[in-house]
């Protein structure tokens, strides 16, 4: 039977009862899969893509509308029954509202995502209303925001002061206040994150925020095992297939090369008495 599709109501109800939701990226059709046959609750086609798809060394800077639409296509075809959101990518929603809205438009229309993510607090508040405001189903990433990484001096980790503390606590209320259904917070402490989580109604996820948020998000390459580049404090690995894959493809070499394949199983037969008839015509080639 086809796995039933949650939706924002199970996810507030979820939060109302303690259950955790289950979250990762997903990038292409077969992960997409893989993780609906999984169970996962929700998918986010995150614009991590510029890091563990293309490895583009600024990470997800480069990224383009184009290819969050091509990307979550791919896995809307993969996970038809799972609750899947669209990364907006650098560019795409700070200039102002209308892009903003324009932009978040694509996502629905062009690949029937569930939801759109974008990242900031107070400073991109009226971008999330004027999207919130034409209907759309928004999330708010706030704490550590990779797309910004430059003004934070680096990937660190926030809320490790009380006055950064309250920052991110600012931010999480503008976010709501300005129509946002549900909040991710990145590598900020798990007092910061327990906090949020209490203080508001919404629903509010942890990447790197510790075990009392509503739920659970990691980068599937992170989880697999796919992408060794970076290891934040925060991840665990549940597989190693950056190894199983090298060794993989090394036996694979060593096999061709040695002649070890292919073997008799993998080659198609001649219809019987064709090879023979097949020498003889062959003789008669100039
Ligand atoms: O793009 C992404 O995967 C993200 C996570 C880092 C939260 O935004």
């Amino acid at each position: 039977m086809d796995k039933k599709k949650k939706g924002l109501l199970d996810f507030r109800r979820m939060k109302d009862e303690g259950e955790k939701v289950t979250w990762l990226t997903a990038y292409d059709y077969p992960t997409a899969c893989f993780e609906e046959q999984a169970g996962i609750d929700m998918i986010l086609v995150g614009d991590s893509m510029g890091n563990t798809v293309y490895g583009y060394p600024s990470g997800t800077l480069p990224v383009t509308m184009d290819m969050c639409i091509v990307h979550c296509q791919a896995v809307r075809r993969g996970a038809p029954n799972t609750f899947i959101m669209g990364d907006m990518p650098f560019g795409s929603y700070q200039t102002n509202p209308d892009d903003a809205v324009r932009n978040a438009v694509r996502f629905f229309k062009e690949a029937e995502v569930d939801s759109i993510k974008l990242e900031g607090g107070r400073r991109v508040a009226p971008m999330i209303r004027a999207i919130v405001d034409a209907g759309m189903v928004l999330c708010g990433h706030i704490g550590l925001t990779p797309q910004s990484t430059g003004q934070f001096g680096g990937y660190k980790a926030q809320g490790r002061t009380a006055e950064n503390a309250l920052e991110v606590i600012k931010d999480a209320r503008a976010v709501r206040d300005a129509g946002a259904a549900m909040i991710l917070l990145e590598a900020v402490t798990p007092e910061v994150g327990g906090f949020i989580a209490k203080d508001l109604d919404i629903p509010v996820y942890s990447i790197g925020a510790g075990p009392l948020c509503d739920g659970q998000l990691l980068i599937v390459s992170d989880v697999l095992g796919i992408w060794e580049a970076f290891k934040p404090k925060f991840i665990r690995r549940y597989a190693e297939l950056a190894d199983t894959s090298v060794k993989a493809i090394a036996e694979y070499v060593d096999d061709v090369r040695s002649g070890r394949f292919p073997e008799d199983t993998h080659c198609y037969k001649m219809i019987e008495g064709e090879a023979e008839k097949l020498e003889k015509l062959a003789k008669n080639l100039d």
